[in-house]
């Protein structure tokens, strides 16, 4: 028990979040990026939010891997991917001020998808839309950046544009001003519905502004799939990095307060042609619950108690800094994605913000209608209407911050980490705080 599994000791590896996000994937790529030669990103886009703590700086990532943190990796960003080019090049350019030049070490394929202005007007005129017509309760509380319209865009396929549009300057004009002009129909429908005023995107602007991304972009460009066999071929070290996380996963989340992708992990064989089965799987679990945006949550701590854990674990989002709803950890949520994504081992974070807490709870069942259940409901609706039955564990006063070995770490936290062994996977590394050192091997 306890230490490491031979899967999670092998040359390919996949990291997932176990929750809604903001577990700390971030933390353990990066660390995990030190063994590895290759970091993808295979899903979702500028949505996702991961931070890393290197000394006392804070980098916070949308679309750039978080292994270009780590001088000596390459990193990739598969087809899967929805690229928001004026967020990815402002990544570089931060990186670049910042010391890290990233250019020769980051590489997106050509056949990966733009997120462009009119997705992020229409993401945010349905949700104004949604509002106006269906009331709160039609209201998913997207994050804005564009990706549901342009996942919608990718399988409709006829006003979808890709890297790969944008090598021939003068089909990329044509066909932009076509979508557009199609799009600008369609915005002005939703603005309508929403009540507002609406300006039409000037073509010939989002023309000028792509085709100079598009200069900009053109040493990125690559065929990444070919770049990852060749990787694969050659026996290097391969890390995939999960964005948004299993509950937020379009198929197997809280449908439909999900993001429109991909995100437990499953995606990286239809994205990278990798078998999700010859990687060894980490699961990211926080030792409290936290959701951005609409949808189910039966932990949820309203009042005092989940604003103390917000402020504690600051729980605010890293892309768009709206306070996180905070709640007791749900291992029924948990072990249902552990289950999807199939770990091998689990990382579980945020054991340092719980300190100080009298008595800890943790939800090991629900009772629904009357009745024990121990997997949640597939229907949002029956979702939000369990009722948590939890175990109680009694809390730990000493702050663990300064914790670097885990058999350091006070006895009612070890309860914690062996209590969600016991529901989701084995317990592998703790992290007790946001930097490097804070993460540490369970050994014993
Ligand atoms: P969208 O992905 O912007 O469409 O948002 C859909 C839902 O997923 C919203 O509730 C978002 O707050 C949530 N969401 C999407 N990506 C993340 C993430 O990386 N962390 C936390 N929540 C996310």
């Amino acid at each position: 028990m306890g230490t490491t599994p031979s899967a999670l000791r092998g040359r390919r590896a996949l990291v997932v979040g176990l929750q809604f996000g903001d577990e700390g994937k971030g933390q353990l790529v990066d660390v995990l990026a030190g063994d590895h030669d290759v970091i993808v990103r295979f899903n979702g886009g500028a949505n996702a939010g991961h931070s890393v703590r290197i000394g006392d700086e804070r980098f916070a990532l949308h679309l750039l891997p978080c292994g270009v943190l780590t001088e000596g990796t390459l990193n990739l960003l598969g087809n899967g991917v929805l690229v928001d080019p004026g967020v990815f090049l402002a990544e570089i350019d931060e990186l670049r001020a910042r010391g890290f030049d990233v250019s020769d070490r980051v590489r997106v394929s050509e056949r990966a998808h733009l997120v462009l202005e009119h997705h992020r007007q229409e993401d945010r005129l349905r949700g104004a839309a949604q509002r106006a017509l269906l009331g709160e309760a039609g209201f998913l509380g997207t994050t804005g950046r564009g990706i549901g319209p342009a996942v919608a865009d990718k399988a409709h396929r006829d006003v979808a544009v890709r890297i790969a549009d944008l090598g021939d300057r003068r089909r990329l004009r044509r066909k932009l001003e076509a979508v557009v002009r199609w799009k600008n129909a369609e915005l002005a429908t939703l603005a309508r519905l929403a009540g507002e005023a609406f300006e039409p995107l000037d073509a010939r602007a989002r023309c000028d502004e792509l085709e100079a991304q598009a200069v900009r972009l053109k040493p990125f460009v690559a065929d990444t799939a070919a770049l990852l066999r060749d990787a694969v071929a050659a026996g290097r070290r391969v890390l995939f990095e999960g964005a948004h996380s299993a509950l937020l996963d379009l198929d197997h989340g809280t449908y439909p307060y999900v993001t429109s992708s991909s995100a437990s992990g499953l995606a990286v064989e239809a994205a990278c042609g990798v078998r999700v089965a010859d990687l060894g799987v980490w699961g990211v679990v926080k030792a409290y619950g936290s959701r951005v945006g609409a949808g189910p949550f039966p932990t949820e701590l309203d009042g005092p108690e989940g604003d103390a854990l917000r402020v504690r674990g600051n729980e605010y989002g890293t892309t768009t800094r709206r306070p996180r709803r905070c709640g007791w950890l749900d291992l029924v949520l948990v072990r249902h994605a552990a289950r999807t994504c199939g770990v091998d081992g689990i990382c579980l974070t945020g054991l340092g913000v719980l300190a100080g807490l009298e008595t800890l709870r943790v939800c090991t069942a629900y009772r629904l209608d009357g009745r024990r259940v121990d997997a949640p409901p597939a229907d949002a609706v029956a979702l939000e209407a369990c009722e948590p039955i939890y175990e109680e564990l009694q809390g730990f006063e000493e702050p663990v911050d300064g914790v670097r070995r885990y058999e350091d770490l006070p006895e009612a936290a070890r309860r914690t980490v062996d209590l969600v062994e016991r529901h989701a996977g084995p317990v592998c590394r703790v992290c007790v705080g946001p930097a490097r050192e804070q993460m540490f091997e369970r050994l014993s």
